[in-house]
């Protein structure tokens, strides 16, 4: 096992993974890997010569089945880091105890608040006047691992969710590739 790069877990748009493939870490993704054979960020993969791996629960008998391959997969590329940016499927103890202390995930808000999907209506069904992302360490329960690093930005009053989304997408891009290239220099 080489423990070392980072293996990057998408299922889909690929923006997170673009920005870091262009920031000064981008030379340390070792692997990218979809668990959507449609996911645009495949593209990325191939345009930045990485190895791309796609690995559907459809492609397997049963849910057990995908999860020891996704686990032997991992293992296989062992990266120091694994990034999810994006990765939609949620991801079971078996896996996560496997990677404990290296997987990381991206989250488009500042947790605690706002766990799981459409983040950006429910901070404005809210009212509230701060949003932003968040990266956390993975653990059993969705979005619930420790934080590591938050950036904020301020709800305006003219936004709307997409507006809102651009807004924090921008953050999201900056703060992963700073939290990850701190990640590989501990
Ligand atoms: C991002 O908002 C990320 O925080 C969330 O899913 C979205 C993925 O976007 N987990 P992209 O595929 O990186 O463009």
């Amino acid at each position: 096992m080489s423990n070392s790069g980072i293996a990057v877990l998408i299922s889909g748009r690929g923006s997170n993974l673009r920005a870091i493939l262009q920031s000064p870490i981008g030379d340390e993704v070792c692997a990218v890997i979809s668990d959507n054979s449609e996911a645009a960020g495949l593209e990325l993969a191939a345009e930045h010569n990485k190895p791309a791996f796609i690995i559907s629960v459809d492609d397997f008998d049963s849910v057990e089945d995908f999860n020891e391959k996704f686990i032997e997969l991992l293992q296989a590329i062992a990266p120091k880091i694994i990034a999810l940016a994006g990765f939609m499927r949620i991801l079971p103890p078996v896996i996560v105890g496997a990677f404990e202390g290296k997987m990381v995930n991206i989250h488009p808000s500042l947790l605690p608040q706002f766990a799981g999907l459409n983040t950006h209506a429910r901070a404005l069904a809210a009212g509230v006047d701060k949003h932003g992302c968040t990266v956390h360490w993975v653990n059993d329960t969705v979005d619930g691992g420790e934080i590591i690093a938050q950036r904020e930005v301020a709800v305006l009053p003219d936004d709307n969710e997409e507006i809102l989304a651009a807004r924090v997408l921008e953050q999201e891009h900056l703060l992963y590739s700073q939290v990850l290239a701190k990640l590989l220099a501990d």
